[in-house]
């Protein structure tokens, strides 16, 4: 049974030195698949040539609401919707809604948000939500919107657990990755005590939150076993039965051929 990260983002410049021999490394380390997500129209672009170039390699396409002035455009929608009807791409995303910055403007961020959602309906794929500090509003478009008939993911989920009891009770899964290894990450630990091991996805976010004992370096899939341990260790179990889960939600929630 192999480790799947199920979010990171390989097309980040700060691969660019090493990115092959870092990619064509996993499979020695028991990392079986990646799930590259696109966050900007480039990163998207970028995605699609990850998942032609590695067969282990699969994609989600979506706009981050950072960068969603990038949609303001025409044809964007029509470019989206193509690359997200891929074979490899397995979820529209990362899309949701960002309120630590002030930019965009939180009326164009939820436009977009919406607008992917409905794009996720059309084409019945899941959806990977990103959400920091906009957790009433997330919840409302997600329910007004029906989420749950798409289902997916919250990833890098940072609320408490009465918000993850929302999202799994709309069936959601919820992304945990290297901020469980954190001294200050009491909150996620609670969460992940609390929830069923059966919506548990490992994720790094790459090249961002790495874990402990290697935060604040460039992370990759290879720290993936230190979120593991972290997740075993919180919930009494074994790290076996922690990579065996999480393997058949990943395998679950996209639809990613079993080995
Ligand atoms: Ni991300």
């Amino acid at each position: 049974m192999y480790i799947i990260d199920t979010h990171a983002h390989y097309d980040d410049e700060r691969f660019d030195g090493d990115r092959d021999e870092l990619l064509t490394s996993l499979s020695f380390h028991n990392i079986g698949i990646v799930i590259n997500s696109g966050a900007s129209m480039k990163g998207v672009r970028d995605t699609i040539a990850l998942t032609e170039k590695y067969d282990f390699v699969y994609g989600s396409v979506g706009i981050h609401p950072s960068d969603v002035m990038e949609l303001e455009v025409d044809n964007a929608y029509e470019e989206l919707k193509s690359l997200a009807l891929r074979d490899k791409i397995v979820a529209v995303g990362e899309t949701g809604l960002d309120y630590y910055w002030d930019e965009p403007d939180r009326e164009i961020q939820k436009k977009h948000f919406e607008r992917q959602l409905e794009l996720a309906r059309e084409i019945k794929k899941p959806v990977i939500i990103h959400s920091r500090d906009a957790a009433a509003d997330t919840l409302d478009i997600m329910k007004s919107l029906h989420a749950e008939e798409m289902g997916g993911t919250i990833h890098c989920f940072s609320y408490g657990t009465e918000l993850a009891e929302e999202y799994l009770n709309m069936g959601f899964y919820l992304g945990i990755g290297g901020v469980i290894t954190f001294k200050n990450g009491r909150k996620l630990k609670e969460v992940v005590d609390y929830m069923p091991l059966d919506r548990i996805l490992l994720e790094t976010d790459s090249p961002y939150l790495s874990p402990e004992p290697n935060r604040g370096k460039r992370n990759s899939s290879l720290n993936l076993p230190y979120v593991a341990e972290k997740i075993a260790e919180i919930k009494n179990i074994s790290v076996e039965k922690v990579i065996e889960a999480t393997y058949d939600n990943a395998c679950r929630v996209y639809k990613l051929p079993r080995a």
